[in-house]
Formats: structure tokens, C-alpha cells, sequence
């Protein structure tokens, strides 16, 4: 069943696996599974298969960046170290024309996340963005930071448990947010240049994603000013309909020997994932 949402275990897998998601008119995202580091060396091994990436993507021509976790590239223990990795593939992505997008993990992370991404984006403009999760009360403040900056957002409902201190407890008030969010972003234009800023709306929630098609074709946006975002092998029937009417669609897609523990870590994070996972088995 993991093959299904994990693209394989070698970076020619995924590969493969990428240039098939593109003939379909889908970009992608490649995410090269790792779990937390506690060494040096160990965070160097993970960040030379992204660079591997990054020249895979340009020699093939591949319409994909990649997806990293800062914690996989030594955030726990040297964040020093961590912004030194993620300066050199940030300058790499650059120098191809490429993008990598910093995920965003626990609370813990959010400030020191958005703050890295921030001073590489005045190093690297356009190379590098993050992403923000909708459940968090500090989100709607961080949305504008970031578009302020002209930085690139994924906008997702977020994945980690938090306490109510700090996120929406209902998953109703994170659903109402993040509406009100997804039309911040792509409503956004900056006061001086009068340019938005390129963002990626996350989600499988149909309901969402009908509520942006209907609010961008009101609004007059451009379909191709943002661009719907899924994970490999979850609503493969959504991602195809909203590729085939125009819509920007990039796929998340994991791989690497690591699977296990990050497939099992969605699972029990939120139990519901376990049920969206069997359910959509059996979905196209
Ligand atoms: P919601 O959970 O409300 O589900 C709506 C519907 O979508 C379900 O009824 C089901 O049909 C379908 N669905 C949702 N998830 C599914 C799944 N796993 N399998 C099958 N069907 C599913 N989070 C985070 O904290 N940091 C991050 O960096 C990222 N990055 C990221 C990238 C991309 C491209 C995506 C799509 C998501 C993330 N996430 C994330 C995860 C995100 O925060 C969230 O946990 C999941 O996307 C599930 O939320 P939905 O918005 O899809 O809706």
C-alpha cells in the first residue's frame, strides 16, 4: 500500500516516477524522506541526495523542486550548521532555476523555520519559500510577513498535534481560516510594485478547492497566479480534473528508504489518515 504515496526507495526511482507525474501535465515536488539527524555527517548525507535532485531536475528537465525538512538537515542539534546546508541548496536551486520549498514541522520550529527562510530569500529572492499551517492562531500574521516580502507560501491545515493554546481546536475554525487565508494570498499585491506573489494552495478538501475555483473565476485571477498542491497518490482524480481545466497542480512526492517511519508517524499523528488512506485506495 506504501507504494502507492511513497515513490519508490533510490533517487531514479523517483525520477521516474516525477517525469510520469509530468506527462500528465502535473508538476512536483520531490521530498527525499529523512527523519530527525543527529550528526553532521548524517545531515550532509541528506542534503547531498537534494543536490543530486536538483541536477537530476535540470538534466532532465523536469518540472519539480524539492521539499526538505529542516530537522533532517540538522536543526535539532546545530541550527548554525542547518542554515549553512540550506544556504548551499537554496544557492543551487538558484543557480538551475529551481525552488526549494522549506517544510514546516512542529511549533517548536515555526518561528526558527520562517526566520531561515526569510534571510535566504534576501540572499536567494525567488528561490526559496515556505509554508504555513492554517491551524495556528500566529498564521493570518506570518501570511502577510511573508507576502510582505514577496516570499512563497504553501498554505496547508497543518499535520502536528498543537494544543489549543496556540491552534484551533475545531477543525471547522481551521477550515474557516484557512479559507480566509487562501484568499489573502491570492488576492495579495504589493503596494509598490503591484505584483502578487506565486503561492501554493494544499489541500485534498474538495469543498476548498471548489471555494478557490469559483472565488478566482469572480475575482478575474489568473488561474496560473497560484497553484493547487496535492500529495502523490492521494485524490489522483482531483489533481488530473483541476490539471486538465488550466489549473497549476504540483504533487508532493516522497521517497527514500525511510518510508516507514514517516508513513506510520501520518498515521498516528492523525488517526483519520488511516481511514483517507483506505478510502482513497479505492479512488482513482
Ligand atoms: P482534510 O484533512 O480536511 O481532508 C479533506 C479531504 O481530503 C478528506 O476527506 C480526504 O478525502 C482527503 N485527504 C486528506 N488527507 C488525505 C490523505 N493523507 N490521504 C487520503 N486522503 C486525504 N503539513 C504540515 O504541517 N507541514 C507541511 O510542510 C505540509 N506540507 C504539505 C504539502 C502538501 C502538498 C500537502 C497536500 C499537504 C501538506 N501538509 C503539511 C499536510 C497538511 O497539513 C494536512 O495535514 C493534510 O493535507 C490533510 O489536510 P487537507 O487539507 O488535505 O484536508
Amino acid at each position: 500500500m506504501s507504494s502507492r504515496f511513497v515513490a519508490g526507495m533510490s533517487v531514479e526511482e523517483v525520477l521516474t516516477v516525477c517525469a510520469r507525474v509530468n506527462h500528465e501535465n502535473i508538476a512536483a515536488t520531490l521530498d527525499s524522506l529523512g527523519e530527525s539527524v543527529t550528526t553532521e555527517a548524517e545531515a550532509q548525507k541528506s542534503a547531498d541526495i537534494y543536490h543530486q535532485l536538483l541536477d537530476a531536475i535540470e538534466a532532465r528537465k523536469l518540472n519539480a523542486n524539492v521539499s526538505v525538512k529542516l530537522s533532517q538537515i540538522g536543526m535539532d542539534f546545530d541550527p548554525a550548521l542547518t542554515e549553512r546546508i540550506a544556504g548551499e541548496m537554496v544557492a543551487h536551486a538558484h543557480r538551475v532555476h529551481s525552488f526549494v520549498r522549506i517544510d514546516m514541522e512542529g511549533s517548536p520550529y515555526t518561528e526558527a523555520t520562517i526566520a531561515m527562510t526569510e534571510r535566504l530569500a534576501k540572499q536567494y529572492p525567488g528561490a526559496v519559500g515556505t509554508v504555513l499551517q492554517a491551524y495556528l492562531y500566529r498564521t493570518a500574521t506570518d501570511t502577510e510577513r511573508l507576502l510582505q516580502q514577496g516570499i512563497r507560501i504553501r498554505l496547508c491545515k497543518g499535520a502536528y498535534k498543537e494544543g489549543p493554546d496556540i491552534a484551533f481546536p475545531a477543525k471547522a475554525d481551521v477550515d474557516a481560516n484557512y479559507v480566509n487565508l487562501m484568499k489573502r494570498v491570492a488576492t495579495y499585491s504589493n503596494p509598490q510594485t503591484h505584483t502578487g506573489v506565486f503561492c501554493g494552495i494544499a489541500t485534498h478538501d474538495e469543498v476548498i478547492v471548489n471555494h478557490m475555483r469559483h472565488f478566482v473565476s469572480k475575482q478575474k485571477i489568473d488561474q496560473r497566479a497560484f497553484e493547487f498542491q496535492m500529495l502523490y497518490g492521494v485524490r489522483r482524480d482531483l489533481q488530473r480534473r483541476l490539471a486538465a481545466e488550466g489549473y497549476g497542480v504540483r504533487v508532493y512526492i516522497p521517497f527514500g528508504p525511510e518510508w516507514y517511519p514517516y508513513f506510520m508517524r501520518r498515521l498516528a499523528e492523525r488517526p483519520a489518515n488511516a481511514i483517507f488512506l483506505l478510502k482513497n485506495f479505492f479512488k482513482n
